[in-house]
Formats: C-alpha cells, sequence, structure tokens
C-alpha cells in the first residue's frame, strides 16, 4: 500500500482542495451523535408478520456499512496519493467516521432488538465479495469511487423507501433519517472528486473500470434476488425500486461524467437478467 508521506505534497487543484475542505466542514456541522441523537428509550414496534424480513434486510444493511467502514479505511491512504491532496485525507477521515457511527447504530439497533444472525452464508459471502471487488486490482481508486456512487445510490433509495412505509418501526425510521443526512453528502463528494479523476483516465482503464463495476452490478443483482421476496414482504415494489435505481444512477452518471462509458442500459440489462 502507499503511505501516506505521499499525501503532503502541494495539492494539485486550489479550487478542489477547497471543496474537500467544504464537505469537511459540512460533516462537522451536521454530526450527529448515535448515543444522544435517537431516541433509544421510546422502543421498537415491529410488527411480528414482517419481523424476519425486516431484520435480514436491516442485516444486510449493517453488512454493507460494515464492508463500507473496511473498504474506506483500505483505501483512504491510496486515493489520497492519487489524487496529492492532502484535503481529501481531511474529508476522508471525516466520511470514515461518518460511515462508523452508520455501522455502531445498526449494531446497537440489532442488539437492542435482538436481531443479530439472520445473515446465510451466500448472502455473507456476496456482501464480501463486493468489498473486495471495490478495492482490488487496477485503477482500485476509481474503482472503489465508481462502485461508492453506485452503493451509495442504492442504499439512499432503500433508506428513502423505508421511510415512506407506514409500518416500519419508529425506532430504525430515526437512524435512517440521520444516516441518509451522511448519505447524500457522499453523493456529493463523488461528484466533486470523479469528473476530474475519470478524465485522468486513459481508455483502457475506462475500459477496466467498466468491466469491474459490470462484475460489481451483477455481484448486488444476485444478492438483490436473494433478498427479493424480503423486500416485497415489507411493502417495498421490487420494479419499482430497480426502476427509480437506474434512473438515479442514469442521472448521477450523466452528472458525474461517467456517462460515456458507464452505459446505463447495460447496468439495466444486468439487472433484469438476474433479478
Ligand atoms: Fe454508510
Ligand atoms: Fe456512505
Amino acid at each position: 500500500m502507499r503511505r501516506s508521506p505521499n499525501a503532503v505534497r502541494p495539492h494539485r487543484s486550489a479550487e478542489q482542495a477547497d471543496a474537500f475542505r467544504a464537505l469537511f466542514r459540512q460533516q462537522g456541522d451536521r454530526l450527529w451523535n448515535a448515543d444522544r441523537d435517537v431516541d433509544w428509550a421510546a422502543g421498537s414496534t415491529i410488527p411480528a408478520a414482517r419481523r424476519a424480513a425486516w431484520l435480514r434486510m436491516m442485516n444486510v444493511f449493517l453488512g454493507l456499512e460494515v464492508m463500507g467502514l473496511d473498504t474506506i479505511q483500505v483505501m483512504m491512504s491510496q486515493a489520497t496519493h492519487q489524487l496529492r491532496d492532502p484535503a481529501l485525507n481531511l474529508y476522508l477521515a471525516a466520511q470514515c467516521q461518518d460511515e462508523a457511527r452508520h455501522v455502531y447504530a445498526l449494531d446497537r439497533y440489532l442488539t437492542e432488538v435482538g436481531g443479530h444472525g439472520y445473515l446465510s452464508t451466500p448472502e455473507r459471502f456476496l456482501i464480501e465479495r463486493f468489498g473486495g471487488m471495490a478495492s482490488w486490482g487496477f485503477y482500485r481508486v476509481e474503482n472503489w469511487l465508481t462502485s461508492t456512487l453506485f452503493s451509495e445510490n442504492f442504499a439512499a433509495l432503500f433508506l428513502q423507501q423505508a421511510l415512506d412505509l407506514d409500518d416500519v418501526d419508529p425506532l430504525a425510521k430515526q437512524i435512517f433519517r440521520l444516516i441518509l443526512r451522511d448519505e447524500v453528502r457522499h453523493v456529493n463528494f463523488l461528484h466533486t472528486i470523479l469528473p476530474q479523476l475519470i478524465d485522468r483516465l486513459p481508455a483502457a482503464g475506462r475500459f477496466y473500470v467498466w468491466q469491474s463495476q459490470l462484475l460489481l452490478a451483477s455481484a448486488v443483482a444476485l444478492g438483490l434476488r436473494r433478498i427479493k421476496q424480503d423486500v416485497a414482504d415489507l411493502g417495498i415494489d421490487v420494479d419499482r425500486y430497480k426502476s427509480t435505481l437506474l434512473e438515479n444512477l442514469d442521472v448521477q452518471f450523466h452528472d458525474a461524467g461517467l456517462d460515456s462509458f458507464l452505459k446505463i442500459d447495460t447496468y439495466a440489462k444486468v439487472f433484469n437478467a438476474v433479478t
């Protein structure tokens, strides 16, 4: 792994360094506390008929956050080296802290409701594969950040749709609102960093990232197929979820300048073939 002294070189772009600092300040301004800002004493209400599906979903969600936290810790110094911007470390440390808080809050939630241990071995395997794929091989900084754009959108949509359901545990809803606040900033960060990063990629690099992203999308689609029934049991319309996700990704890829090589139609084909 690249060592951090590389990261103390002068910034390549003062403008981008300012953007990272602004995001760092935003994180500090909107920082929440997982113990104090959630009313844990209010207790949890999970309808008995939906308990198993709900807890499986929450275990998947926690698994993805654990993986996200592990991956950001591996990738921080590599990304900072690649961009040669010390201000990037500043921001990523803040985002890393966000992910740690998400893991802590979801873990505490599952402990309080007695809901740990609902993941099967294949689900655990897929989550691990997802984390590995996002931070392995060539062009790993570009790959990691591009997969993050995908996964942050995937998670944010799940949170939004779960917040719209009437009988989702109010305790979980409190946590979801707080997590969503951070995930929106994480997407903003990707819009700040990705266009320039991708702009510098050679054609072979773009092709490589594109192939990796397709593999990753297939793994996510396989995961989605495994939890399809649980998602449906909770009252989330899986087809609508998929089409909204693809629409959101299409917009995001355009905004981040990725649409020239990440083809949304191919994502749609992968999703529809697997799920
Ligand atoms: Fe997170
Ligand atoms: Fe995040």
